[in-house]
């Protein structure tokens, strides 16, 4: 198989690609570090490095196509029943791809609101624009905390193929107990599906489209069968001075409030009193890590480890994300952090 990578930023899917012996014949990425991140380990031949928008024409026939693509408001100008406009939006530059070059399946990835955004008609412009493509679309929320990753990251991850049966592929039939017969039975009769303009708010968190209409399901989150990974055991041994705060922040931190709770997994042990820019949280590490952003700023991770007050490492992000340690080693550590808060954990 063949794959093409838009938006490839460090290079996620191309490194699960490559395990699952799927050759990436074509990547792209407008930012400059990350392509650099993505040259240093992939090689400089199958990367271009610029605006998707001038490159459509030259992408090469391909198998798959994968995207964990910006999420960009789309305009209400064309708005009607719920569908929105979604040209000259970086979504956009999928589809002509997908038109142009008719891939067998897409894998694309984004955040979870995408989902509830401007009241689940944004995700149903994504749903109606694929699924008139000639593609079963099947989409679920998942956790990076259920791949053996000590994050809790929810993303959405829309599949397309061009298998036409209602069939799903991101489900067993154990996620699907959650159902009701009424909605078990829907899934395979696709003459009683709805019309994607006659979505709700939000959208659940799986379902599957085709032709313009879908069905869709609350079905069950991965049980805590596998226990996540803690945090504290993918911590490095003897991290950097630099990474550890100086007196005055630990100064400040004394006078936080002590929580000592978890949260969606996320051990917090205190937060900072005093108006909103010192009201950071400081974590601790019996638990998982919040979803890393692409924010570059240190002051929005505080944590305890041992008895010391530091920021994670530019490497524990890596692991964090399911990445090789020395993957970023071509940049500076300060910048590996976006760069690793926007990445698709190829896990
Ligand atoms: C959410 S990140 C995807 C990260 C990637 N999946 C990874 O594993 O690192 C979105 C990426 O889209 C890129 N991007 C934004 N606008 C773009 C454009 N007009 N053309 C090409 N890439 C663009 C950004 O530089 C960023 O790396």
């Amino acid at each position: 198989m063949k794959a093409v990578e838009l938006f490839a930023g460090i290079g996620g899917f191309r490194i699960a690609c490559d395990e699952l012996g799927i050759k990436t014949v074509w990547a792209n990425d407008l930012d400059p570090k990350a392509s650099e991140v993505y040259r240093q380990n992939f090689g400089e031949s199958e990367h271009i490095e610029g605006d998707i928008e001038a490159f459509i024409e030259q992408i090469p026939a391909h198998d798959l196509l994968t995207a964990g693509f910006p999420c960009q408001p789309f305009s209400s100008a064309g708005k009607k029943l719920g569908i929105e406009d979604a040209r000259g939006t970086l979504f956009e530059n999928i589809v002509q791809v997908i038109q142009k070059r008719k891939p067998k399946y897409f894998v694309l990835e984004n955040v979870k609101r995408l989902l509830s955004m401007d009241k689940g008609s944004h995700f149903a412009t994504i749903l109606d624009i694929l699924s008139s493509q000639g593609y079963l679309v099947e989409w679920r929320l998942l956790n990076a905390k259920n791949f053996g990753l000590p994050q809790n990251r929810e993303r959405i991850v829309i599949i397309g193929h061009k298998d036409h049966k209602p069939k799903t592929y991101l489900c067993s039939e154990d996620d699907l107990e959650n159902l009701s017969d009424r909605e078990r039975t829907l899934i395979s009769h696709f003459d009683h599906w709805k019309k994607i303009e006659d979505h709700g708010a939000s959208f659940k968190n799986w379902g599957l489209a085709l032709n313009g209409k879908f069905c869709q399901g609350r079905v069950t989150t991965f049980s805590d069968s596998m226990p996540p990974v803690k945090l504290k055991s993918i911590l490095e041994r003897k991290p950097d001075e630099s990474f550890f705060f100086t007196k005055d922040t630990i100064e400040r931190i004394k006078n936080s409030e002590e929580v000592n709770r978890f949260f969606n997994g996320v051990e917090i042990l205190y937060n900072q009193k005093g108006g909103a820019r010192m009201g950071y949280s400081i974590f601790g590490t019996a638990g998982i890590a919040p979803t890393l952003t692409c924010t570059a700023s240190r002051h929005y991770e505080r944590y305890k480890i041992g008895n010391e007050f530091r920021r994670l490492t530019n490497i524990e992000y890596a692991r964090i994300q399911g990445f090789p340690d020395d993957h970023c080693d071509c940049i500076t550590r300060y910048n590996q952090y976006p760069l690793y808060g926007n990445a698709v954990p190829p896990t």
